[in-house]
């Protein structure tokens, strides 16, 4: 066992969280994730209304009866989701921790905290980070600039971004971002972090509702195997690198504006990627975690693989590296 402020805070057995993923994150992937004793969220905006996320909440909690929360993303969109309504969802659900993302968590916060559930607040920025412990937050999930979706627009990786945070934050705090294994739970441990966020190896696991062919194509592919969208927008998103995604890059690299690619992006075409399997049906956001990613097992193999290796090389090859007696040491 790893014990550490985020799993005693949030009341999992291990600091491996599932974040919220939009078309993935369904009842399947994240009962599976709570019976393994991580914590996974169900994805509320993939709900096309409130009232499937109720039926969605009520199907997880059939597979489970350990805990699981939903995430919250909060897009600012021309046309925004009711998100009162999946608030309200939410709370009546007896859900008792939200992963809120994409913008400031503030309106959402009283509501949540009346009602007794814990919100873990994902950002990609320190500055962003010290916002929200400021406003009151339970958790942060720091999500370093190697991550699928939004890295944000300030670029930098983990390495950096976890320990200078870790400096400012106080409350407990997960790493996200190109985490796979039990290397990375180390490394984030050894960061600052009190555990570990991961969203494209969750993506390639049995449970995961998507098409087979797009958990083998992040088998088959590397950590140069992503692209970069948006960028010139500053809604900067990572994505698997496909014929689609190459021609927002070009089209937006020319001087196109957001209209000109708006159909190539369109959210029916992502999610037939993920049903039909056609892997250039449209984008579809994968890290350049892809590189770690060699299989596809359940998720309670993922979960006890991960943290047998962290302990392994906790109490093993650093361990050992520290030993007081010369003999002791091994060279690694
Ligand atoms: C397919 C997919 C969809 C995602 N959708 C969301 C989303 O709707 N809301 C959100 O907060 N994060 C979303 N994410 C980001 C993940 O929650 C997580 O922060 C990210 O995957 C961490 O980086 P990793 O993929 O390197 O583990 C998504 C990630 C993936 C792979």
């Amino acid at each position: 066992m790893i014990t550490t402020k985020f799993t005693e805070t949030f009341g999992v057995d291990h600091p491996v969280v599932q974040g919220g993923m939009q078309w993935v994150g369904r009842a399947e992937l994240v009962a599976g994730v709570a019976n393994a004793g991580a914590l996974g969220f169900i994805t509320a905006l993939t709900q096309p209304t409130p009232a499937d996320l109720a039926d969605e909440i009520a199907r997880c909690r059939e597979l489970t009866d350990k805990p699981f929360g939903v995430n919250l993303t909060i897009l600012p969109t021309i046309n925004p989701p009711p998100y009162d309504e999946y608030r309200r969802v939410i709370v009546d659900s007896g859900i008792k921790i939200v992963e809120t993302a994409g913008s400031n968590p503030a309106p959402h916060l009283p509501m949540f905290h009346d009602n007794g559930i814990e919100v873990l607040h994902k950002c990609t920025s320190v500055r962003h980070a010290v916002k929200a412990q400021s406003l009151g937050v339970d958790g942060i999930s720091i999500d370093g600039f190697e991550c699928a979706g939004h890295p944000g627009e300030d670029d930098i990786p983990g390495l950096v971004l976890i320990p200078a945070a870790a400096e400012k934050i106080d409350i407990p705090m997960i790493a996200s971002g190109g985490f796979a294994d039990g290397r990375g739970l180390v490394a984030a441990l050894a960061l600052g972090a009190d555990g570990i966020n991961m969203g494209s190896r969750f993506m390639c696991t049995v449970e995961s509702a998507i098409h087979q062919n797009v958990k083998e194509a992040i088998v088959a592919g590397s950590e140069l195997d992503t692209a970069l969208i948006f960028r010139p927008l500053r809604n900067t998103a990572r994505v698997a690198s496909n014929a689609v995604s190459r021609d927002v890059v070009d089209i937006l690299d020319k001087g196109g504006r957001f209209e000109d690619v708006k159909d190539l992006v369109a959210g029916v075409r992502g999610v037939k990627v993920f049903e039909l399997g056609d892997l250039d049906a449209g984008i579809w956001s994968v890290g350049t975690a892809m590189g770690l990613i060699n299989d596809i097992p359940t998720v309670g193999e993922l979960v006890a693989r991960i943290v047998a290796e962290a302990e392994g090389l906790i109490t093993g090859r650093l361990a050992r590296m520290v030993g007081s007696d010369e003999d002791e040491r091994v060279l690694a």
